[in-house]
This record gives structure tokens, sequence and C-alpha cells, in this order.
């Protein structure tokens, strides 16, 4: 087997939807992984020229690749049937192609009622967090165990599927949210409640072995959705949010603006292995005309200026020794 990751390293909408919709027109995978998280996701995905926002369909989908829903994530059934309807009237096959594998936890209305309201870090209210505490406190309700999944097309048992030994399965495990939202790695308490490291896909049944590629994906500068306050001073910060679009995929809230953290970025870096980064959004901080970024002196923040040469050199230098391949990335269809 092979299997290449993609996650982010920010706190989700870094653009990883684009990420592994661009590596798919390889035609090279043969299946598509979800390994994290529930719909409090939101890949933002332009395909054709069409704009699709997914919550739990994998992104193979768009190309004829079997997509999994794997034993990591969270799914909310009425959620699931819907996004698969709302692809196929848009002209995307999804019945034959989409699985949600026997292990995958479901979000019943009771988490969705105890996460409804407003709660202390301003989770996307999508039932996540109830939904993993039961899984871990081993009252949860697994897909497998789903009466009305059980005589569905939609189940899958992904260890048969790509261990059973008939084909040399080619992986492209798609990731949620990110780093900084991580539930190990995060800023705690202000977190999601899975694993959006490259160990979390692993977690699904990914020989650590089989790992090629690393993508790891962030955005120019960073943006955070969720109770902490995050949003840099200034107006420069409220220009980004405009020019950036950045209102949340699937709640519509504000995305707080900051200049990209580069120690958490080398972190996020070293712990997952990335072997490529794709720094996403460089188009809009050209049009807000700062190229600033947050960097450290021992434990001292200070913000680094310049010009758009100087800010790459300074990314380039900062993370030379992880060696990682870095592109910088300037359109929302492509890398
Ligand atoms: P939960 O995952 O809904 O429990 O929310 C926990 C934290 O993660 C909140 O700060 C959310 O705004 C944030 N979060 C969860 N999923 C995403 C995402 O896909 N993008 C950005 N932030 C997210
Ligand atoms: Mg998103």
């Amino acid at each position: 087997m092979i299997a290449d990751v993609v996650i982010g390293l920010s706190y989700g909408d870094e653009g990883k939807g684009k990420v592994t919709h661009h590596l798919l027109k390889s035609g090279e995978y043969t299946h598509c992984l979800r390994f994290n998280g529930g719909c409090n996701a939101g890949h933002t995905i332009y395909h054709k020229g069409k704009k699709f926002v997914t919550h739990h369909i994998p992104a193979g989908v768009f190309f004829g690749v079997k997509s999994i829903i794997g034993p990591g994530c969270v799914v909310n059934l009425e959620q699931f049937h819907s996004e698969v309807e709302e692809l196929e009237a848009n002209g995307i096959q999804a019945r034959d192609l989409v699985f949600i594998d026997v292990g995958a936890h479901i979000i019943t209305s009771d988490h969705l009622e105890e996460d409804g309201g407003e709660t202390a870090i301003g989770t996307t209210k999508r039932g996540n967090g109830p939904a993993y505490r039961d899984k871990y406190g081993r009252s949860g309700i697994r897909a497998g165990d789903t009466p009305s999944l059980k005589n569905s097309p939609y189940l899958i048992n992904l260890y048969d599927e790509l261990h059973s030994g008939l084909l040399s399965p080619c992986v492209l495990c798609e990731g949620a949210q990110g780093f900084g939202l991580d539930v190990d790695w995060g800023d705690y308490p202000f977190v999601t409640s899975s694993h959006c490291t490259t160990a979390g896909a692993l977690l699904n049944g990914i020989p650590p072995q089989a790992i090629r590629r690393v993508y790891g994906v962030t955005k120019a500068y960073d943006t955070y959705v969720g109770a902490k306050e995050f949003h840099g001073k200034g107006r420069t910060f409220d220009l980004i949010q405009q020019l950036g679009n950045e209102f949340g995929a699937t709640t519509g809230r504000p995305r707080q603006c900051n200049w990209l953290d580069m120690r958490m970025l080398r972190k996020a870096i070293t712990v997952n292995g990335v072997t490529d980064l794709i720094i996403n959004k460089v188009d809009i901080l050209r049009e807000v005309g700062k190229w600033n970024l947050r960097s450290y002196t021992g434990d001292r923040i200070y913000i680094q200026t310049g010009n758009e040469q100087s800010w790459k050199q300074y990314i380039k230098r900062y993370l030379s020794e992880t060696k990682v391949d870095i592109s910088f990335s300037e359109s929302p269809e492509r890398i």
C-alpha cells in the first residue's frame, strides 16, 4: 500500500480541500479516506469552475475515486445523506462511491442538542464533542451497529477493503481541522475532539511504512474560529478577513485573523513529518500589501515585517532544517 496524507497545520480552513482535489487529478489514487472529525468540517472545493462545500464526503467522489469515511470519524447520517443527494443533484456521482466504515461513530440527536447552545469554547454545534466523548466513554453507537445502515450500500469494512491483498491500494488520506485544533497538540481546551495529525491517519488502519508524502497545508496568515481571542489589533486584520473571505464554510462565523505564527508552523511540520508544505492565499496578502509574520526570540514574540521577497526568504530560512518542500500558492483551484 501507498498512502499520502493531507493535513492542516493551523486551525482548519487552510485549504486542505483544494490540495486534496488537486492531488486527485493525478489519477493514481484508488481510495480517498477521511480520517478524523465530522460535519464540523467545511471543505471548499472548486470543481470544473463550480464551487462545492463538503462536510462529510471525501473529495475522491469528484474523480470517481472510492471515498471512505474512516473509523476515526463521527457521522451525522442525515447530513451525510443530504450531502450525497446534493452532490448527485449537481452532477457528481456519489452514491456508489462513498462509504462509511463499520467503526465510525454516529452523531445522535442527543449529541446535537447538547452541542447546540452556546459552548464555552465556541464549537461548530455539530455534536462533535459529545459524540467523541461517548465513543471514548464506550457508550457510543457505531455505524456497523446502526440498523438503517446495516442493509444499505454505504457500509464498508475498511480493513477488508484495504488489506484483502487483492490489489495494492494507493490511498489519499484527507484530514479535517488542523494542528492548532488537535485534541493533543492544539491550544487545549480550545480544540476539537479528534486527531488532526498524520498519526490520526495511521489510527484508521494505515500502516506507518505505507506513508509516502505528507502534504501540510497552511495559509499566508493564520485564521481561527472559536471563543478565544485571536484576531490581531488594527484594521489590517479586518482587511485580510474581507479580502480573504474569511467566514466559516460550516457556520458562516467570521474567522479571526492574525499573522502566520512561524514557531507553531515549524512545530506542526516537525510533529507531522510534513514533506511538502503548501502556503495558500499568498495572493490575498499581496492585495493587503503587508508581508508580516509572527516570530520569536526565545519566548518573546515579535512581528517580522518585510516585502514579498523577504517574507518568502524568511519562511524558507526559518524552516530550512525541516527540509520541507515549500509551494506558495495563489489560486483557489491549483497548488
Ligand atoms: P467542534 O469541532 O465543533 O467541537 O469545535 C471545536 C473548535 O474547533 C471550535 O473552535 C471550532 O470553531 C473549531 N473547528 C471545528 N471544525 C473546524 C473546521 O473545520 N474549521 C475551522 N474550525 C473548526
Ligand atoms: Mg473549513
